[in-house]
């Protein structure tokens, strides 16, 4: 015959969470101070999915022994899964307190900082589980994982081949080992890699992914095409990552090969996920479609979110000068009395590089940004360069202002709008008397129209319709000068930066 705690342990291992609950539940109420019966009830309520009763029921185990690291890491482990670091974190250190080399709290611990993106506190969580354990996988695994991130591909490559040595059909070992390979040139290598893990499993996106990316660079386009579409079909949860990866893979053979492949995939693309807006976008521009008159918003912000982290590093290497240029052009035209606290508002601010440039030019003045992307936001935050943050749309954003702004800035911004009217007159509207905006353009070198969108996703103006339009919403343009704003591959992008101000109109 069993006791009611036997009957309810049974009833939980053939998951009966309702029916085991009851009699936890029963069990709890005679003897609330057994901290075995809180903990079993926290178990059921978290199998039936209701966290914040399995929370409560954890708390009361943990403040009946504070120190068993049961239920300190039953707490952790919900708290990392609602996503609620902090907390998460804070019951991991407890439980690492009261037990100094508890594994999973320092995988916790280190998955928390991964989420986080401090891969180097991450690393050194996981290293601690590998040096207490050598024949852990998941420490390595992660070690391998995180030093891809820091870009250590050799070290990610070691860490791999560690993993393999435990669990050789570690399919994540073999996607790093052919990611890292990738990354070190080792092109012959990486495909091997990959091909064994796709033998363990051909169903998973990211080796097609990687495989993709792969192709491109040995130049085996229609392999490469292939692949992203296989990695974009495959995918159930980063859609998203993956579709810009494959809109850009369209985009690079489109720039490099202008064959017709690129616009046969871009139109069965856009026939399987004509419901998504990001994939339309882009599959549009691959397309020449003459009807879009801006860029997709959603697009807008799940693209500038992936860039976000390398975005500075990434720019560098393109030789990005429009921040410099638009800080020159300041300098020129901008004669505040030093004694004004401007007001200023950097339109698409991105990660910072334009305030971070004309912030000397402007003394103790109020900078501003507003920008779609949440990641750049986080990177602008960071560098302390603004007195406020808004993430929004800027249309709509500058639809509500009251003329109060001395300068706006927009630098590599209007490239996501075709038709620039109702910008304009948003940002005529939003400065002050005699106010300045300044911007960048990309230039029209593909046909005759006022603007046109390219398959990057980014449109081109002609500068003498940015100007004509600029006079007819109230600005006049007072500087336009024609730059190099950067790089692309071997060749150069032009465009011009434009300075205009706000016409004091009297009133009649
Ligand atoms: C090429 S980046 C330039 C960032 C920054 N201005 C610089 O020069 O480094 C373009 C930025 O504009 C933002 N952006 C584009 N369209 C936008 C819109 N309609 N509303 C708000 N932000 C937008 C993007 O999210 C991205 O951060």
């Amino acid at each position: 015959m069993l006791s009611l705690e036997q009957t309810a342990a049974v009833l939980y291992g053939e998951q009966k969470y309702p029916q085991a609950l009851d009699i936890y539940l029963s069990l709890y109420k005679k003897s609330p101070k057994t901290e075995k019966y809180s903990i079993f009830c926290g178990n059921c309520y978290d199998a039936l999915g209701k966290p914040a009763q399995a929370i409560r029921f954890y708390k009361k185990a943990s403040k009946l022994n504070p120190a068993s690291t049961t239920s300190l890491m039953a707490l952790a482990n919900l708290y990392y899964q609602r996503g609620d670091y902090k907390n998460s974190e804070k019951f991991s250190l407890r439980a690492l307190k009261a037990e100094p080399k508890n594994q999973s709290a320092l995988i916790n611990l280190g998955n928390i900082a991964y989420c986080l993106s401090d891969y180097e506190k991450s690393y050194k969580y996981y290293q601690a589980v590998y040096n207490e354990n050598k024949a852990s996988y998941i420490a390595l695994i992660n070690m391998a994982n995180v030093s891809f991130d820091l870009k250590h591909y050799a070290l990610a490559l070691e860490h791999a081949e560690q993993a393999l040595h435990l669990y050789p059909s570690s399919v994540d070992a073999y996607i790093i080992r052919g990611n890292a390979y990738l990354e070190l040139g080792k092109f012959k290598k990486s495909e091997k890699a990959l091909i064994n893990a796709l033998d363990l499993n051909n169903q998973n996106p990211w080796i097609y992914n990687t495989l993709s990316r792969l192709y491109q660079k040995l130049e085996r386009w229609d392999e490469a095409l292939a692949a992203g579409w296989k990695a974009v079909v495959l995918e159930k949860n980063a859609q998203d990552e993956q579709h810009i990866n494959f809109g850009y893979l369209l985009y690079e053979y489109t720039a490099e090969k202008k064959g017709p492949l690129a616009q046969t995939y871009a139109a069965k693309w856009f026939e399987k996920y004509f419901d998504n807006e990001l994939v339309t976008y882009m599959a549009s521009a691959i397309l020449s479609n003459k009807q879009l008159n801006r860029a997709n918003a959603h697009y807008i912000a799940k693209l500038f979110d992936s860039f976000a982290a390398d975005f500075d590093s990434t720019l560098a290497e393109l030789d990005y000068q429009v921040p410099a240029q638009i800080a020159t052009a300041l300098k020129k035209v901008y004669h505040l009395p030093f004694y004004v606290r401007a007001r200023v508002l950097d339109l698409g601010c991105g990660t910072g590089l334009c305030a971070e440039k004309i912030k000397p030019a402007l003394g103790w003045s109020n900078i501003e940004g507003v920008d779609l992307s949440e990641k750049m936001l986080k990177q602008a935050e960071a560098k302390g360069v603004y007195s406020a943050l808004h993430q929004a749309d800027i249309l709509e954003y500058l639809k509500d202002l009251s003329p109060k702004y001395h300068l706006i800035t927009a630098a590599d911004v209007l490239t996501y709008f075709g038709d620039l009217k109702a910008l304009f007159e948003n940002i005529t509207h939003a400065l002050g008397q005699n106010g300045i905006f300044i911007f960048s353009i990309s230039e029209n070198m593909t046909d005759d129209s006022n603007y046109t969108l390219t398959p990057s996703g980014r449109f081109v103006h002609q500068p003498a319709y940015v100007l004509n339009l600029l006079k007819k919403c109230g600005c006049k343009p007072i500087l336009s000068e024609r730059k190099v704003l950067r790089t692309e591959g071997a060749s150069l992008v032009y465009g011009y930066i434009i300075a205009a101000q706000k016409e004091f109109i009297i009133a009649k």
